[in-house]
């Protein structure tokens, strides 16, 4: 095998790579991302050293445990807990809580278990004083402080830990490959160098990965193939609640989140996330409306709110935060069309409280309703709740998961729920609350 190394241009944002040097990355078209770096050879991806046929039927997965984390919130965002032998890759905004998120686990899992937690970014002692402040510096936690990767390894071939935290991919290097720590070369190499180790001892490793200026985690599209699960930590940096969304999960599903909230002693799990995001609700105004989301299994209230006001000049402004513009635009011609609302030389604004994002279908009837309340400046009764997809032609199409949000909204001492007339006729239960079906918008409106 030819061992000869080159050089080659890399892109800091996308991973691609390229013989010569350009100002715009002929790949991702980012202007002056392009670094110069050394080619090691890699040392390949396979995960075991000697593999061998097995048939799938004589697998044992009957031992298959997995460590709960003592974070209810990031146990399920994991599917159930740590996989022995998993890597999890956790992204996010600098500041936004990764190593506060990592150590307050470590308080945990040390205390059953041996934990390694090696940082490039901090020294032992900051470590040791923000443990303190977690109340989580006794047990079995190894810090690290260290960047040469191999001799990270080392360590953990050595000490054998049940557990292994690195932050962050981006510091620590491997002297063998001649880019600088957090080029796209390093951090492929060292995602790879770990997961020979992890796969081999089968020990769960997190890894914590900085984001670049899109939000993306910043390295190779390569290492997110290489980890089982990839986290994102995100957050308005003006508030204090921080949501844990999950972007690939090999063992357990991708749609769950977790909510924390940062106070001075570290995260809190929010465990009625509904509770926080409906605070400081307005009483008896007009234009808004409570929408019923599923975020993976978990039905969450959220707070609707749209404005509806006169357009100054040319064109209406139509501006969604949290919601899809496009999918407003079409809410707007379903109201004007099927309904006989004109929003035609009125601007219009949508928010959704919370930072909240809805994609979900099931957000078009709350969404349509807080509009047509602004626009007639009547309030919608603060005890309903509305959830359905608005089709075409303005008639309401039923949701999955129907039994769950009626069953979070009566939970929550809501009195009345606006479903599509559909929905109605598949539920079986009784609930706690006035479950009212319509058939289009302009029914479920004159019904509220
Ligand atoms: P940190 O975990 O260092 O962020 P990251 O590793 O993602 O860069 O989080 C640091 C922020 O959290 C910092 O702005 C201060 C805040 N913080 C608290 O509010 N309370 C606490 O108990 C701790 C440890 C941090
Ligand atoms: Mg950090």
């Amino acid at each position: 095998m030819a061992t000869k190394q080159k050089t080659v241009y890399a892109c800091t944002e996308c991973g691609g790579q390229f013989p010569k040097w350009s100002g715009r990355c002929p790949n991702c078209g980012e202007w002056n991302t392009l670094n110069e770096e050394i080619t090691a050879p890699s040392r390949g991806g396979a995960a075991v050293g000697r593999a061998e046929l097995c048939r799938i039927d004589s697998i044992d997965t009957q031992a298959e445990t997995r460590y709960p984390t003592g974070m209810r919130e990031l146990d399920r965002v994991l599917g159930g807990g740590i996989v022995p032998g998993g890597m999890m890759l956790i992204g996010g905004d600098p500041g936004i809580g990764k190593s506060t998120l990592l150590l307050q686990i470590c308080g945990h899992l040390s205390e059953s278990y041996k934990v390694l937690y090696a940082s490039g970014e901090e020294s032992a002692r900051q470590i040791k004083l923000r443990a303190e402040r977690l109340g989580v510096d006794k047990g079995e936690l190894l810090l690290f402080c260290e960047t040469d990767m191999d001799v990270i390894l080392n360590a953990i071939t050595t000490e054998k830990p049940d557990i292994v935290i690195i932050d962050s991919i981006q510091t620590v290097s491997l002297s063998e490959v001649a880019s600088s720590p957090g080029s796209v070369t390093q951090v492929r190499e060292c995602t790879g160098a770990v997961m020979r180790v992890a796969k081999r001892e089968d020990i769960p490793v997190f890894i914590v990965g900085h984001v670049n200026k899109d939000g993306a985690i910043a390295g190779p599209k390569v290492m997110e193939h290489i980890v089982d699960c990839v986290l994102y930590f995100e957050g308005d940096p003006h508030s204090n609640y921080r949501m844990l969304r999950c972007a690939k999960n090999r063992y357990g599903s991708t749609n769950e989140i977790g909510v924390f909230e940062m106070r001075d002693k570290g995260l809190y799990e929010v465990e009625n996330p509904s509770m926080m995001l409906l605070s400081g609700r307005p009483k008896n105004v007009s234009g808004t409306c409570v929408a019923c989301t599923m975020e993976g299994s978990r039905p969450l209230l959220a707070e609707v709110q749209g404005l509806v006001s006169p357009t100054g000049f040319g064109n209406p402004r139509r501006m969604a935060t949290g919601f899809d513009n496009n999918r407003l635009a079409l809410l707007l011609a379903v109201l004007e069309k099927r309904c006989g609302y004109f929003f035609s030389n009125l601007d219009t604004y949508l928010n959704i409280i919370g930072g909240l994002r809805l994609d979900e279908p099931a957000a078009d009837l709350p969404v349509a309703l807080a509009l047509v309340s602004s626009l007639k400046d009547k309030p919608v009764d603060e005890g309903v709740v509305a959830f359905g997809e608005v089709g075409l032609a303005g008639e309401l199409r039923s949701v999955s998961g129907a039994e769950q949000r009626i069953a979070e909204a009566a939970r929550l001492g809501f009195t009345r729920v606006i479903v599509p007339a559909h929905t109605l006729k598949t539920l079986t239960g009784s609930y706690d609350i006035e479950v009212v079906g319509a058939a289009t918008l302009r029914e479920a409106y004159e019904k509220l």
